[in-house]
Protein backbone atom coordinates (compact mmCIF):
# COMPACT_ATOMS: atom_id res chain seq x y z
CA UNK A 1 0.00 0.00 0.00
CA UNK A 2 1.44 3.31 -1.04
CA UNK A 3 2.15 5.51 1.58
CA UNK A 4 3.62 9.02 3.20
CA UNK A 5 7.34 8.04 3.38
CA UNK A 6 10.32 10.29 5.09
CA UNK A 7 13.69 9.84 4.82
CA UNK A 8 15.68 11.41 7.48
CA UNK A 9 19.75 11.68 8.12
CA UNK A 10 19.81 8.15 7.02
CA UNK A 11 16.85 6.40 8.15
CA UNK A 12 13.56 5.71 6.94
CA UNK A 13 10.18 6.10 8.38
CA UNK A 14 6.29 7.23 7.94
CA UNK A 15 6.34 10.61 7.58
CA UNK A 16 4.40 11.48 10.95
CA UNK A 17 6.95 9.35 12.62
CA UNK A 18 9.82 11.72 11.83
CA UNK A 19 11.31 14.58 14.38
CA UNK A 20 13.74 17.19 14.20
CA UNK A 21 15.58 18.87 17.97
CA UNK A 22 13.70 22.78 18.43
CA UNK A 23 17.00 23.70 18.21
CA UNK A 24 17.61 22.70 14.72
CA UNK A 25 18.66 26.22 12.72
CA UNK A 26 16.06 25.16 10.20
CA UNK A 27 13.58 26.38 12.99
CA UNK A 28 14.97 29.04 14.80
CA UNK A 29 16.26 30.75 11.68
CA UNK A 30 14.99 29.48 8.39
CA UNK A 31 19.03 28.40 8.15
CA UNK A 32 18.09 26.07 4.82
CA UNK A 33 17.60 25.15 1.86
CA UNK A 34 14.87 23.10 -0.43
CA UNK A 35 13.43 21.26 -3.32
CA UNK A 36 10.70 19.89 -4.92
CA UNK A 37 10.91 17.31 -7.71
CA UNK A 38 8.31 14.96 -9.27
CA UNK A 39 8.22 11.40 -10.20
CA UNK A 40 6.11 10.60 -12.86
CA UNK A 41 5.03 6.80 -13.45
CA UNK A 42 7.98 6.13 -10.72
CA UNK A 43 10.09 8.31 -12.50
CA UNK A 44 11.65 11.49 -11.69
CA UNK A 45 11.46 14.95 -13.80
CA UNK A 46 14.87 16.53 -14.48
CA UNK A 47 16.23 15.11 -11.26
CA UNK A 48 20.14 15.77 -11.79
CA UNK A 49 19.21 19.40 -12.71
CA UNK A 50 17.04 19.69 -9.25
CA UNK A 51 20.49 18.40 -7.07
CA UNK A 52 23.08 20.50 -9.11
CA UNK A 53 20.31 23.23 -8.02
CA UNK A 54 20.52 21.88 -4.30
CA UNK A 55 24.04 21.76 -4.57
CA UNK A 56 23.96 25.90 -6.15
CA UNK A 57 21.53 26.98 -3.14
CA UNK A 58 23.48 25.43 -0.50
CA UNK A 59 27.06 26.19 -1.67
CA UNK A 60 24.94 29.80 -1.63
CA UNK A 61 24.20 30.23 1.84
CA UNK A 62 27.86 28.62 2.62
CA UNK A 63 26.41 25.24 3.95
CA UNK A 64 28.35 22.02 2.76
CA UNK A 65 26.02 19.24 1.29
CA UNK A 66 26.99 16.29 2.44
CA UNK A 67 27.55 13.09 0.05
CA UNK A 68 27.30 13.01 -3.82
CA UNK A 69 24.43 13.89 -6.19
CA UNK A 70 24.43 10.21 -7.77
CA UNK A 71 24.42 9.11 -3.93
CA UNK A 72 21.29 11.43 -2.87
CA UNK A 73 19.87 10.22 -6.68
CA UNK A 74 20.25 6.65 -5.19
CA UNK A 75 18.14 7.63 -1.81
CA UNK A 76 15.34 9.55 -3.79
CA UNK A 77 14.87 6.63 -6.39
CA UNK A 78 14.96 4.34 -3.54
CA UNK A 79 12.51 6.51 -1.06
CA UNK A 80 9.89 7.73 -4.32
CA UNK A 81 9.80 3.51 -4.85
CA UNK A 82 9.15 2.33 -1.44
CA UNK A 83 6.64 5.31 -0.91
CA UNK A 84 4.50 2.69 -3.72
CA UNK A 85 3.06 6.32 -5.10
CA UNK A 86 3.83 6.30 -9.39
CA UNK A 87 3.54 10.13 -9.15
CA UNK A 88 5.18 11.37 -6.04
CA UNK A 89 6.24 14.90 -5.31
CA UNK A 90 9.55 14.75 -3.09
CA UNK A 91 10.32 17.12 -0.94
CA UNK A 92 13.84 17.65 0.34
CA UNK A 93 15.42 20.13 2.87
CA UNK A 94 18.76 20.70 4.45
CA UNK A 95 19.38 22.81 7.29
CA UNK A 96 22.66 23.84 9.45
CA UNK A 97 21.77 21.05 11.90
CA UNK A 98 21.03 22.02 15.91
CA UNK A 99 23.03 23.95 18.08
CA UNK A 100 22.21 26.50 20.91
CA UNK A 101 20.45 29.42 19.50
CA UNK A 102 23.53 32.11 18.18
CA UNK A 103 23.36 33.41 15.13
CA UNK A 104 27.06 32.45 14.34
CA UNK A 105 26.78 29.38 12.47
CA UNK A 106 27.88 26.25 14.86
CA UNK A 107 31.12 24.11 14.29
CA UNK A 108 31.98 22.89 11.59
CA UNK A 109 31.53 19.24 13.03
CA UNK A 110 27.44 20.17 13.59
CA UNK A 111 26.35 17.75 11.26
CA UNK A 112 23.34 18.91 9.12
CA UNK A 113 19.81 17.66 9.32
CA UNK A 114 18.39 16.72 5.84
CA UNK A 115 15.11 14.87 4.99
CA UNK A 116 12.85 14.00 2.08
CA UNK A 117 9.53 12.90 2.19
CA UNK A 118 7.60 11.60 -0.79
CA UNK A 119 3.89 12.62 -0.68
CA UNK A 120 1.26 11.86 -3.58
CA UNK A 121 1.46 15.03 -6.30
CA UNK A 122 -1.25 17.25 -5.63
CA UNK A 123 -3.68 16.94 -8.47
CA UNK A 124 -5.50 20.24 -9.68
CA UNK A 125 -9.27 20.47 -10.02
CA UNK A 126 -10.32 19.09 -13.61
CA UNK A 127 -11.11 21.99 -16.21
CA UNK A 128 -8.51 24.38 -14.18
CA UNK A 129 -6.37 24.53 -16.94
CA UNK A 130 -8.78 24.48 -19.84
CA UNK A 131 -9.90 27.87 -17.85
CA UNK A 132 -7.18 29.47 -16.15
CA UNK A 133 -6.27 30.51 -13.08
CA UNK A 134 -6.22 34.43 -11.87
CA UNK A 135 -3.23 36.50 -10.56
CA UNK A 136 -3.00 39.31 -7.72
CA UNK A 137 -0.30 41.97 -8.21
CA UNK A 138 2.09 41.81 -5.11
CA UNK A 139 4.89 44.01 -4.55
CA UNK A 140 8.12 41.87 -4.64
CA UNK A 141 9.69 42.23 -0.71
CA UNK A 142 12.08 39.50 -0.44
CA UNK A 143 15.70 39.57 -0.22
CA UNK A 144 18.13 39.92 -2.66
CA UNK A 145 19.40 36.25 -3.46
CA UNK A 146 15.94 34.39 -4.79
CA UNK A 147 18.21 32.49 -6.83
CA UNK A 148 18.94 30.43 -3.96
CA UNK A 149 16.11 28.16 -2.79
CA UNK A 150 16.01 28.69 0.38
CA UNK A 151 13.22 27.87 3.41
CA UNK A 152 13.19 31.78 4.03
CA UNK A 153 9.99 31.73 2.62
CA UNK A 154 7.69 33.91 4.91
CA UNK A 155 7.42 37.11 2.28
CA UNK A 156 6.60 34.23 -0.69
CA UNK A 157 3.70 32.71 1.71
CA UNK A 158 2.62 36.21 2.62
CA UNK A 159 1.96 37.64 -1.12
CA UNK A 160 0.09 34.17 -1.82
CA UNK A 161 -1.92 34.42 1.23
CA UNK A 162 -3.19 37.78 0.30
CA UNK A 163 -3.54 37.00 -3.47
CA UNK A 164 -5.94 34.12 -2.30
CA UNK A 165 -7.91 36.55 0.24
CA UNK A 166 -8.58 38.60 -2.88
CA UNK A 167 -9.73 35.41 -4.82
CA UNK A 168 -6.64 34.78 -6.69
CA UNK A 169 -4.52 32.32 -7.52
CA UNK A 170 -1.12 33.14 -7.15
CA UNK A 171 0.88 37.01 -6.50
CA UNK A 172 2.85 38.58 -9.40
CA UNK A 173 5.54 39.88 -7.52
CA UNK A 174 7.39 43.72 -8.84
CA UNK A 175 10.00 45.66 -7.71
CA UNK A 176 9.98 48.95 -7.16
CA UNK A 177 11.29 49.92 -10.45
CA UNK A 178 8.10 48.27 -11.59
CA UNK A 179 9.71 45.53 -13.15
CA UNK A 180 7.65 42.01 -12.36
CA UNK A 181 10.09 39.36 -11.18
CA UNK A 182 7.91 36.10 -10.43
CA UNK A 183 5.01 34.62 -8.05
CA UNK A 184 5.20 33.82 -4.98
CA UNK A 185 6.33 29.91 -6.07
CA UNK A 186 6.58 30.00 -9.52
CA UNK A 187 7.55 31.67 -12.34
CA UNK A 188 6.03 33.92 -14.67
CA UNK A 189 5.82 34.12 -18.09
CA UNK A 190 4.14 36.86 -20.96
CA UNK A 191 3.55 36.52 -24.49
CA UNK A 192 3.65 39.74 -26.78
CA UNK A 193 3.08 39.35 -30.62
CA UNK A 194 4.47 35.85 -30.34
CA UNK A 195 7.18 36.18 -28.44
CA UNK A 196 7.50 34.67 -25.35
CA UNK A 197 9.04 36.88 -22.00
CA UNK A 198 10.54 35.97 -18.82
CA UNK A 199 12.76 37.45 -16.12
CA UNK A 200 16.57 36.82 -16.71
CA UNK A 201 17.85 33.80 -13.99
CA UNK A 202 19.79 36.89 -12.00
CA UNK A 203 19.37 37.29 -8.56
CA UNK A 204 15.81 38.60 -8.22
CA UNK A 205 14.36 35.07 -9.80
CA UNK A 206 14.45 31.32 -8.54
CA UNK A 207 15.59 29.59 -11.96
CA UNK A 208 12.52 27.25 -12.22
CA UNK A 209 13.83 23.99 -13.24
CA UNK A 210 10.69 23.79 -15.28
CA UNK A 211 11.17 27.17 -16.30
CA UNK A 212 14.43 25.84 -18.64
CA UNK A 213 12.82 22.94 -19.45
CA UNK A 214 10.25 25.35 -21.14
CA UNK A 215 12.73 27.81 -22.90
CA UNK A 216 14.11 24.01 -23.89
CA UNK A 217 11.12 23.05 -25.72
CA UNK A 218 9.82 26.62 -27.19
CA UNK A 219 13.55 26.37 -28.77
CA UNK A 220 12.45 22.41 -30.61
CA UNK A 221 8.96 24.06 -31.38
CA UNK A 222 10.34 27.66 -33.05
CA UNK A 223 8.75 29.85 -30.31
CA UNK A 224 11.16 32.60 -29.57
CA UNK A 225 11.54 33.48 -26.27
CA UNK A 226 13.35 36.45 -24.89
CA UNK A 227 14.69 36.61 -20.89
CA UNK A 228 14.41 40.35 -20.05
CA UNK A 229 12.47 42.26 -17.80
CA UNK A 230 9.30 43.65 -18.62
CA UNK A 231 7.47 46.51 -16.57
CA UNK A 232 3.85 45.52 -14.88
CA UNK A 233 2.39 48.29 -17.31
CA UNK A 234 3.72 45.73 -19.92
CA UNK A 235 2.76 42.58 -18.47
CA UNK A 236 -0.84 43.88 -17.81
CA UNK A 237 -1.25 44.48 -22.05
CA UNK A 238 0.26 41.09 -23.05
CA UNK A 239 -1.72 38.36 -25.11
CA UNK A 240 -0.91 35.76 -22.80
CA UNK A 241 0.13 35.23 -19.68
CA UNK A 242 1.48 31.86 -18.00
CA UNK A 243 3.14 30.56 -14.67
CA UNK A 244 5.16 27.52 -14.11
CA UNK A 245 6.69 25.29 -11.59
CA UNK A 246 7.29 21.73 -10.46
CA UNK A 247 3.89 21.46 -9.44
CA UNK A 248 2.27 23.15 -12.01
CA UNK A 249 4.30 22.60 -15.36
CA UNK A 250 2.77 25.16 -17.35
CA UNK A 251 -0.31 27.03 -16.09
CA UNK A 252 -2.37 29.47 -18.56
CA UNK A 253 -3.19 32.49 -16.75
CA UNK A 254 -6.37 34.56 -17.59
CA UNK A 255 -6.92 37.48 -15.33
CA UNK A 256 -4.60 39.37 -13.27
CA UNK A 257 -6.01 41.81 -10.68
CA UNK A 258 -9.80 40.87 -12.07
CA UNK A 259 -8.85 42.04 -15.13
CA UNK A 260 -8.99 39.68 -18.51
CA UNK A 261 -5.48 38.66 -19.83
CA UNK A 262 -5.63 39.36 -23.64
CA UNK A 263 -8.88 37.71 -24.91
CA UNK A 264 -9.50 36.45 -20.94
CA UNK A 265 -8.74 32.81 -22.50
CA UNK A 266 -5.83 30.67 -22.56
CA UNK A 267 -3.97 31.62 -25.50
CA UNK A 268 -2.52 29.63 -28.46
CA UNK A 269 1.42 29.65 -27.44
CA UNK A 270 0.45 28.37 -23.91
CA UNK A 271 -0.95 26.02 -25.27
CA UNK A 272 1.59 24.49 -27.29
CA UNK A 273 4.25 25.02 -24.59
CA UNK A 274 1.56 23.29 -22.14
CA UNK A 275 1.63 20.67 -24.53
CA UNK A 276 5.16 20.79 -25.26
CA UNK A 277 5.89 20.04 -21.93
CA UNK A 278 4.09 17.43 -21.24
CA UNK A 279 5.47 15.48 -23.85
CA UNK A 280 8.63 16.06 -22.84
CA UNK A 281 8.07 15.10 -19.46
CA UNK A 282 6.40 11.41 -20.65
CA UNK A 283 9.24 11.12 -22.83
CA UNK A 284 11.88 11.49 -20.19
CA UNK A 285 9.38 9.29 -17.68
CA UNK A 286 8.70 7.14 -20.86
CA UNK A 287 5.12 5.56 -20.25
CA UNK A 288 4.14 8.71 -17.57
CA UNK A 289 0.30 9.59 -17.42
CA UNK A 290 -0.24 12.15 -19.63
N1 LIG B 1 8.30 26.33 -6.06
N2 LIG B 1 9.98 30.56 -8.25
C1 LIG B 1 9.73 30.31 -6.95
C2 LIG B 1 9.78 31.42 -5.98
C3 LIG B 1 9.43 29.00 -6.54
O1 LIG B 1 9.20 28.73 -5.25
C4 LIG B 1 9.38 27.96 -7.52
C5 LIG B 1 9.08 26.54 -7.15
C6 LIG B 1 9.65 28.28 -8.85
C7 LIG B 1 9.64 27.24 -9.94
O2 LIG B 1 10.75 26.37 -9.80
P1 LIG B 1 10.70 24.89 -10.38
O3 LIG B 1 10.24 25.00 -11.78
O4 LIG B 1 12.12 24.43 -10.29
O5 LIG B 1 9.76 24.11 -9.51
C8 LIG B 1 9.96 29.60 -9.17
C9 LIG B 1 8.18 25.00 -5.50
C10 LIG B 1 7.52 24.03 -6.40
C11 LIG B 1 7.58 25.09 -4.11
O6 LIG B 1 8.02 25.98 -3.37
O7 LIG B 1 6.74 24.28 -3.76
Amino acid sequence: MAQDLLWLNGDIMPLEEGRVNVQDRGLLFSDGIYEVINFYNGKPFTLREHLERWEKSASGILLDSPGTIEERMQVLMDLAGKSGYRNASVYGQLTRGTAPRNHLFPSNDTPPTEFWFARPTPEFTSGVKEKGVSLATHPDERWEHCEFKTISLLPNCLAKERAKRQGAFEALQYLKNDIVTECSASNAWCVRDGVVFTHPATHRILNGITRMAIIDVAYALGIEVREEAVSLREFLASDEVFISSTTMEVMPVTAIDNKPVGSGRVGSVTTKLMKGLRERIVADCEAAAV
